[in-house]
């Protein structure tokens, strides 16, 4: 998961940045590099592997100066090694750049850029951003402008940090969409950058969060903030308490807010090291298999609880339509005395975050103990559901704090979209335009992710609107009916409503009957192959006065004639829409929650860890 360390100021900036990339060391990395302006030269370090090896290179090539910027890169496009290290420098030698995000129209930019002379020395994504900035630093003859003329030219979220000899006294660093945040440092004659807080905190408590499509002129006296469209910005100066707790929540009222905000990051990293764009591929490495194995493999048993079980039936459409291998879902307090039907070609994948849920690993136990293989998805790194897997897909989210799980159900989401397209390759089952285009699509979803985040004010007038409900009903077809049970779920244990996820077909088969004004009806009617259908529901819900409010496609006309209550989502192919549709549900469960004043991250009755039977 890449982080951003810079400073300018009057002390040697380089342990500076190797002490704060040290914080952000937790969220896991590949490689890691410093950039330093020494002497008017712009001197790079960097290398694959941990921070030690970088410290080591440091030690034996040392590097001084008074600015410099820092970063610790989570491979997405590219080999992990020290060519593909930030930070990128440009032809000239003169610019520097670290990045976090997707370029997903780095490839047409390459192009691009070659035709134009263009030399690139890595395959990176992130390398496009320095030569266009050299290019129209060349035009605009100044740092600012030529970083917001790049910034126009890239599709996609990210925090971006720039550095120039050309402008030796500041750094420019710049947000757009969610790709993690930028934070600004103030100190006294000195300031710092950073993707994190706990990379600076030791430095300062006074900061200023950049929000999406805004950039920062840092120098070592002074902080200047715009927008992308060149207007100045007034920027609130925030003081971060000491409290550790306080301080690791930011910007954000709860842990929640802040992981709901964490997606658009966790699905980059979710993507990174796994998926090849270039060649259309996706790799699980953690799985050791080859295509014997997996052809070998004639059911998969998806085990889980709450949450991670919905995720493990969007897996199960998922693997079925992708790999064509046969999937069950199977609660895990009920499989574990189930007598399940498990042989040698069985596999049991159990999902989850916390790894220790004991009903998940009776489950994975009693799978073993019939003879299949056994697979986890999970996030708490060193977890027993880790350890005992005979190969475990870890989710790239970092610590989930908020005991409702966000961040750590849509990652298993695209994880379960991974293996699909991982096992239908090894299987033969995908021919190469399909995997193609199957990879392709995954590009846009950490931005689309950020576009559903930017669109909280809408979810907080819905939630002002429905807060004071007794009931809710959540329907969904096909693909987001797990997203119905979903948002339910999340709603009822937040915010102690009562809300039901529902098959929408069912409806009919009793639900029906409770439907009026003080049960509205929560419709997940995005542009899948269930559109249809679902649109009949809404109309069958209204004609019994109910109040719908529907989560629809951007562009959707029908939808307008029925409800004025809408979620508006980005269009999104519709194998990955429940990553796009369960966003801004968790975020209408958060507001609500939160405007009746409920202890958000801690619920009553409720344990991030599910420990007992
Ligand atoms: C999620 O919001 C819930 N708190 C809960 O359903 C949770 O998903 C379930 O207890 C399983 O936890 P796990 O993923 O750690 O196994």
């Amino acid at each position: 998961m890449c982080g951003i360390v810079g400073y300018i100021g009057d002390r040697d900036a380089t342990p500076i940045i190797l002490g704060g990339l040290k914080r952000l060391e937790y969220r896991g990395y590949d490689s890691a590099g410093v950039a330093v302006l020494d002497d008017g030269q712009i001197e790079i370090r960097r290398d694959a592997g941990k921070l030690s090896h970088l410290e080591s290179l440091v030690n034996d090539m040392p590097v001084h100066g008074k600015i410099g910027i820092g970063h610790t890169r989570w491979a997405t496009h590219g080999e992990p090694n020290a060519r593909n290290a930030h930070p990128h420098i440009g032809s000239t030698g003169e610019f520097v750049v670290v990045h976090n995000g997707i370029v997903e129209n780095y490839l047409a930019l390459r192009e691009e850029l070659e035709a134009e002379g263009t030399e690139f020395k890595s395959d990176t994504d992130t390398e496009t951003i320095v030569h266009l900035v050299e290019k129209f630093f060349a035009i605009e003859g100044n740092l600012l402008d030529a970083v917001r003329r790049t910034l126009q030219h890239l599709k996609g979220a990210h925090g971006i940090v720039v550095m120039s000899s050309r402008e030796p006294d500041k750094i420019v660093a710049a947000r757009v969409g969610n790709a993690g945040g930028v934070v600004i440092g103030l100190g006294e004659n000195e300031n710092y950058v950073a993707s994190d807080l706990p990379a600076i905190l030791e430095h300062t408590r006074k900061v200023v969060f950049l929000e999406s499509h805004q950039i920062a002129v840092v120098t070592k006296k002074n902080v200047k903030v715009i927008d992308t469209d060149g207007k100045p910005i007034n920027t609130q100066v925030q003081r971060i308490a000491w409290d550790p707790v306080a301080a690791e929540k930011g910007e954000y009222r709860h842990f929640m807010q802040k992981e709901i905000h964490e997606q658009v990051r966790s699905l980059t990293d979710t993507l990174a090291g796994r998926v090849d764009f270039d060649a259309g591929r996706v790799t699980l490495h953690e799985l050791n298999l080859d295509a014997a194995k997996a052809k070998k493999i004639q059911k998969i048993i998806i085990t889980a609880c709450g949450t991670a079980a919905h995720a493990g039936m969007v897996g199960k459409i998922l693997i079925e339509r992708i790999a064509r291998v046969p999937v069950e879902v199977a609660i895990a307090s009920e499989f574990r005395y189930a007598d399940p039907l498990v042989d040698e070609n069985t596999v049991i994948l159990a999902i989850s975050q916390s790894g220790e849920t004991a009903d998940t690993l009776a489950a994975m136990e009693e799978g073993r103990s019939k003879g299949g293989i056994l697979w986890s998805n999970v996030n708490a790194i060193g977890s027993q559901a880790m350890r005992i897997a005979d190969g475990c897909i870890s989710m790239q989210v970092g610590p989930e704090i908020g005991v409702a799980s966000t961040k750590a159900f849509t990652a298993p989401l695209v994880d379960m979209y991974l293996l699909a397209v991982y096992l239908g390759d090894l299987r033969g089952t995908l021919d190469p335009d399909q995997r193609f285009k199957l990879v392709n699509d995954l590009m846009g979803i950490p931005s689309l992710a950020g576009v559903c985040l930017d669109r909280e004010d809408e979810i907080v007038a819905l939630a002002r609107k429905f807060m004071n409900m007794d009931h809710m009903l959540y329907l969904g077809r096909g693909i987001n009916m797990p997203i119905a049970y979903e948002g339910a779920l999340k709603l009822k244990e937040i915010s102690y409503i009562h809300a039901e996820g529902y098959p929408a077909g069912e409806m009919k088969h009793g639900p029906i009957a409770l439907i009026d004004r003080s049960m509205p009806v929560v419709a997940l009617a995005p542009k899948d192959p269930w559109y249809d259908k679902m649109i009949s529901q809404i109309e069958q819900a209204l004609a019994r006065g109910g109040e719908v409010i529907a989560v629809a496609t951007d562009g959707d006309e029908r939808i307008p004639d029925l409800t004025d209550n809408i979620i508006w989502v980005p269009e999104v192919p519709w194998l990955l829409s429940p990553v796009i549709t369960s966003i801004p549900l968790q975020l209408f469960a958060y507001h609500i929650a939160s405007l009746l004043g409920l202890d958000v991250d801690q619920p009553r009755n409720l344990a991030k860890s599910v420990t007992v039977e």
